[in-house]
């Protein structure tokens, strides 16, 4: 089945495809300048969470590539420059920082073990291209533990985009929607456009169009009618931060899911990779909400939809983790009391899949 690919690490610099011409052109940039890569991040050339982190990564690997500093501590200095800059560019998604962390980690033994700064280049470059080959099988086993909680048929919402172009995997949510249905659930899919950036029109309808995948198109405000018609199944949507008590950000509009869900008697599932997990914060209320553009909410695609007044664009809400039936990860399946099943994953280095 079609696998949409992100990002890629080429001789010729860090490929990204740009999300914002999907679906109507297929466009690739190559960048061979970190800035230029943090651009990308920050104006969303490449998002989703797992997919920006990779991004941080190869933008660490490709900044230390290129850097023609002479002594170690120069190197050093210029590293911290770098990981700084990439860490500027999008604050809610844990993976960003958990990349850059690891690629710290790396650089941090490499420069312990060698002096020799091609070794250290290549070791950087090594540990960005693992990062990346990592996210496909961590969503296919996030998919395999969430594939049993989707129905044998019917009807399964989304929200956003957690598929293949927001991972560099198969997806999260997604990735769950195409394992059972690549079991022979019959699944449908009903894809909220998610307004201001309709990542659910343009994105997710055109990975599951691509990938054979049945589905309809919704507006947002069709959210609650369709929940009450009694023919949805099952909710999976993809995190981008999940607190220490289970309380989880992700895209705008995904909260309103979670409480129509809970009053229609859905389920509503989380599917996100461990490295989605902030357990330094208690709960929601510490995730910091990203702040957009507002011109993303008066104009779609250029054009002025709005007089010129004053709009708000929080990109991101959080559900509280009462109205969340199990978080779905690669190492099993987290329950409330998510404080205690969410350390324990996190504790947990192989899979460890919690009881049904
Ligand atoms: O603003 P975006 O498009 O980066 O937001 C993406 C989402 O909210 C996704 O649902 C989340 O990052 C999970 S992606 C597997």
């Amino acid at each position: 089945m079609y696998v949409a690919q992100p990002i890629e690490w080429t001789e010729r610099g860090v490929v990204m495809l740009d999300q914002r011409r999907l679906p109507a052109e297929e466009i690739s940039y190559t960048y061979t300048d970190y800035r230029e890569v943090a651009k990308a991040i920050r104006e969303m050339v490449i998002r989703g969470a797992p997919a920006i982190g990779v991004a941080a990564a190869m933008g660490a690997a490709l900044g230390i590539l290129q850097s023609s500093a002479k002594s170690l501590a120069a190197l050093q200095s210029e590293f911290q420059e770098i990981c700084d800059t990439l860490a500027k560019t999008r604050p809610t998604a844990v993976d960003l920082f958990w990349a850059l962390e690891r690629m710290k980690r790396r650089f941090a033994e490499l420069t312990a073990e060698t002096s020799d700064f091609a070794k250290i280049k290549q070791g950087m470059v090594d540990e960005a291209r693992k990062i990346h080959l990592e996210k496909r099988t961590t969503d296919e086993a996030i998919g395999r533990f969430g594939a049993e909680f989707m129905p044998r048929e019917g009807q399964v919402m989304t929200q956003c985009n957690a598929g293949a172009l927001a991972t560099g995997g198969i997806g999260t949510a997604l990735g769950v929607i195409r394992v059972a249905f690549e079991q022979g659930r019959k699944l449908h899919v009903l894809v909220p456009e998610t307004r201001p950036y309709l990542q659910g029109a343009r994105l997710t309808a055109w990975e599951l169009h691509k990938g054979g995948i049945p589905l309809t198109l919704i507006t947002d405000n069709m959210v609650g009618h369709f929940l009450k018609s009694g023919k949805v199944g099952a909710i999976v949507t993809g995190a981008d931060r999940i607190a220490a008590n289970g309380d989880t950000a992700n895209k705008i509009g995904t909260y309103q899911i979670a409480v129509l869900a809970k009053e229609n008697k859905v389920p509503f599932y989380i599917a996100a990779p461990v490295s989605t997990f902030d357990l330094s914060i208690p709960d929601g209320e510490h995730i910091p909400i990203e702040e957009r553009s507002a011109a993303e909410v008066t104009h779609l695609q250029g054009v002025r939809i709005a007089p010129d007044v004053h709009a708000a664009h929080p990109a991101f809400d959080v559900t509280p983790a009462r109205y969340i039936a199990a978080i779905f990860t690669e190492r099993g399946v987290a329950r409330a009391p998510y404080n205690d099943s969410l350390r324990a994953l996190a504790r947990a280095g192989q899979p460890v899949a919690t009881a049904r």
